[in-house]
């Protein structure tokens, strides 16, 4: 048989120590944490080779060219291009968010969280001891965006530092506009917070809206801001770990480079590899995979239509975010697990009632999870 997209190919996880498919028994399809089940571009793969071939694997540094292929990228695609100066590589963006927190907050520090989150942004302030104000979540016009009167009531209180920005939102899909980001710019400018803006999903817009970088907006914002980004949702490259900081200030990249150079090792040579193979030459690839997942995620929304599964507006990432709240499901991970689908829950981000399902997957699988999920919730009418 034909396969219509290189993205329909099965490819066996099982055998590869997959985070992903180790977590549950062969009967029960993951859908959990965000990683995709497709095979990497072949320019990366081509370029790992060539590099294992050289057979040295000694310390290595970032190439020139590894900064050029991203400030190339970012032109294009957010019409910001980061000082090359301005770069701080890292082996992941996990420890940049915490690092963040404990090299550029105070003990004192209360840091301000748009939520329901991907956890580490709440985890990162909690774990060092730090006020955690969280800030709900709306539906606005069907997107799931934050409160702004709340987010400026919590930016006036005396301790108030840093805000985490997770854009675009995961959970929650949303791409934050232009007003939004100016909006949370005049807070963090009027009360003096510092922004770390997790970027990690920006490549990953589905709807034709436009990302913007926070540090993007202006010179005041990227004075304030650490942005974070990686290839690795993008181009499906977790399990090689690189992402960079972009950080204009000095003041602030000094601290954040003595806390990281102690703590946090350079990023693994084949990741830069791969990186600059991705972003220099994998965009045939990632444009097929933009129509391929949002085919996918039409492909929920069409399933879900006449079921009390709701979903807001989805403009980014391959992360279904579904309001399961009027099944009134006592503990939802159980029941999709029982139903043979291994779900991320709502709960673990701050959001029972609802559950985050992971669509970068071919659509056969899709098919059958979704026939999963609907016969499981039918069976308790
Ligand atoms: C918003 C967000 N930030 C960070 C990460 C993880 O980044 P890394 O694997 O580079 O540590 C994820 C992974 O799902 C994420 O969704």
């Amino acid at each position: 048989m034909r396969l219509a997209s290189r993205f329909d190919t099965i490819h066996d996880r099982t055998t590869q120590q997959s985070d992903k498919w180790a977590k549950y028994p062969a009967d029960v399809i993951p859908m959990w944490v965000a990683d995709m089940d497709f095979d990497a571009p072949e320019c990366v793969k081509e370029a790992l080779h060539k590099r294992v071939d050289e057979g040295i694997f000694g310390y290595t540094f970032p190439a020139k060219s590894l900064v050029q292929a991203i400030q190339e990228h970012c032109q294009t695609r957010y019409d910001w291009t980061p000082h090359s100066a301005h770069f701080v590589h890292l082996p992941g963006l996990v420890c940049a968010l915490h690092l963040c927190v404990q090299a550029l907050t105070e003990a004192s520090a209360r840091i301000i969280v748009p939520s329901p989150v991907y956890y580490h942004l709440t985890k990162a302030p909690l774990m060092a001891g730090r006020e955690l104000d969280l800030i709900p979540f709306g539906l606005k016009e069907n997107r799931w965006t934050v409160d702004l009167e709340q987010l400026a009531a919590s930016c006036a209180k005396p301790d108030a530092q840093m805000i985490l920005l997770c854009n675009p939102h995961n959970p929650g899909a949303t791409v934050y506009r232009r007003e939004e980001l100016e909006a949370i710019h005049a807070l963090a400018k009027q009360y003096d917070l510092l922004v770390v803006s997790d970027e990690i999903h920006c490549d990953l817009i589905l709807n034709g809206a436009q990302h913007i970088p926070f540090a993007s907006l202006n010179e005041d914002a990227a004075n304030r801001t650490v942005t974070l980004m990686a290839p690795s949702k993008t181009f499906n490259l977790a399990g090689l770990a690189y992402a960079f900081a972009v950080i204009d200030n000095a003041k602030l990249r000094q601290r954040f480079n003595e806390a990281r150079g102690a703590l946090i090792p350079a990023p693994n040579l084949l990741a830069l590899v791969a990186a600059e193979a991705a972003y220099r030459e994998g965009q045939d690839w990632h444009q097929e995979l933009l129509g391929y997942l949002y085919k996918n995620c039409e492909y929920i929304r069409q399933r879900i239509a006449g079921t009390k599964i709701k979903m807001a507006e989805h403009e980014a990432t391959y992360l279904a975010w579904l309001d399961i709240s009027e099944y009134k499901l006592e503990d939802p991970q159980a029941f999709f697990r029982k139903a043979g689908l291994g779900i991320s829950e709502g709960a673990g981000f701050g959001a029972p009632d609802f559950i985050r399902l992971n669509f970068g997957c071919p659509k056969s699988q899709l098919e059958e999870a979704m026939n999963r999920i609907l016969a499981a919730l039918d069976s308790l009418s």
